[in-house]
């Protein structure tokens, strides 16, 4: 399909849904009561997001906030609650019927909320060419729109542009298990109900950190649908815009101190693709140490001045992570584990390797190791099996290793 011709197709039917006051997807997550206090109800009748990107306590107060694919304004008036009078909230979308409900509620909002003016302001716009200044935003949410979009690189690289440096996302969209199939993306109907525009994780966690985001974490999963054996999740994430580092500083402007990974898996390969082994100090320099430091990767690492490379943490040290699997038979239950969050790559202690984004089988001791909640953050964990297993439990090697 033509960028245009998709673009036309998804704009008819979001045009045809907000004169009907229909939903093409129900949302969930919200909780409609509270929002029908002081949002209109012909906003609330078509909101049709995959996740709740705007609560989880991503919105700071006084914040300039954007989102992407505003819809009838539900995040956007939200938004406008959670950041105060004092924050600026823009919605940009492409669908003229959408902008003019969203525009017609912004008023009744802010005298609800008791603000002497809108702080919300509606944009017509593409996600692939946002209607906003380099470098203005704080924070960008989007709710079920990406995967509505052609070019997904380029709509991260606007969301890139329109960061400030230190400004972050938080977006729910739609991502698949695998690649979906051609019929499926050349399938209109699909692709305008949230569905076969789908990335597969993997390129979809990969084209966000190419564009330059990093700490780019898993805040929210759930199921979304399934079409011949491709899984659709509703998955939620957050990444960073950080100051990008001189090209080549000297080994001395390099340094910046050690870091050791507490756990809870043995070694890890980061964003910059530096490895971490459990228990093992290492030097890093000021760009690592600016990474780290964000809050997802801080219960993960101890930080030093003054030790020395290659020092190990002594083995009963309280601060290390383990979670060893317990050392029984176990059954095959249909169950795929992806880490969704932090890290390029990953090793468990029971020696499976982890590369986001890619699903790979897991058995039920290792699901049991993967919800504790040491690993549950970092994967999503889906059952592929589409009818009762009833397979019988297999004994692992006898040094614990999985089978
Ligand atoms: C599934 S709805 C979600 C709306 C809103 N975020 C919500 O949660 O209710 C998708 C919205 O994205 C808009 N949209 C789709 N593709 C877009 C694009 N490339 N640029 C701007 N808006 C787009 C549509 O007009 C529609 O309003």
């Amino acid at each position: 399909m033509s960028d245009d011709f998709l673009s036309k197709s998804v704009m008819e039917l979001y045009a045809h849904a907000a004169r009907n006051g229909e939903q093409v997807c129900v949302p969930d997550g919200y909780d409609m009561e509270f929002l029908a206090t002081y949002i209109p109800q012909s906003v609330l009748q078509i909101a049709m997001g995959c996740g709740v990107p705007v609560g989880l306590g991503t919105v700071r107060l006084g914040e300039t906030i954007l989102d992407v694919g505003s819809g009838g304004g539900i995040d956007c008036f939200e938004a406008s609650r959670l950041t105060g009078k004092d924050g600026l909230v823009i919605g940009v979308d492409m669908t003229d019927e959408m902008l003019e409900i969203a525009r017609n509620s912004a008023a009744t909002v802010a005298t609800n909320l008791g603000y002497p003016q809108s702080n919300v302001e509606f944009r017509k716009g593409r996600a692939e060419k946002l209607p906003v200044d380099d470098q203005t935003i704080d924070l960008i949410i989007s709710n079920c729109v990406i995967n509505l979009a052609q070019d997904k690189q380029r709509v991260f690289q606007e969301m890139y542009r329109a960061l400030k440096i230190g400004g972050r996302f938080t977006i729910s969209d739609v991502v698949a298990d695998t690649s979906v199939p051609n019929y499926l993306l050349n399938d209109q109907e699909r692709w305008g109900a949230c569905l076969s525009g789908a990335m597969y994780t993997r390129d979809y966690l990969r084209t966000i950190r190419g564009t330059g985001f990093v700490g780019v974490h898993q805040i929210g999963v759930a199921p979304w649908g399934m079409i011949d054996g491709v899984h659709f999740s509703a998955l939620t994430v957050t990444g960073y815009k950080v100051a990008v580092p001189p090209s080549k500083p000297s080994n001395e402007e390099q340094f910046s101190g050690y870091a050791v990974l507490k756990g809870p898996f043995k070694w890890v390969i980061d964003e910059y693709d530096q490895t971490f082994v459990r228990g093992l100090w290492r030097s890093i320099d000021q760009k690592t140490l600016d990474l780290l430091h964000l809050d997802p990767f801080r219960p993960w690492f101890l930080f030093s001045k003054d030790v020395v490379s290659g020092k190990m943490l002594n083995d009963d040290d309280p601060e290390l992570l383990r979670i060893i699997p317990e050392d029984k038979p176990c059954v095959w239950q249909g169950h795929f584990a992806t880490m969704t969050s932090l890290f390029e790559r990953a090793e468990d202690d029971d020696h499976h390797q982890f590369e986001s984004g890619v699903p790979i089988e897991i058995c039920s001791k290792t699901n049991a190791v993967l919800a504790t909640p040491q690993y549950a953050s970092f994967f999503h964990i889906l059952n592929r099996s589409q009818q009762s297993v009833s397979g019988e439990a297999v004994s692992c090697s006898p040094n614990g290793e999985c089978c």
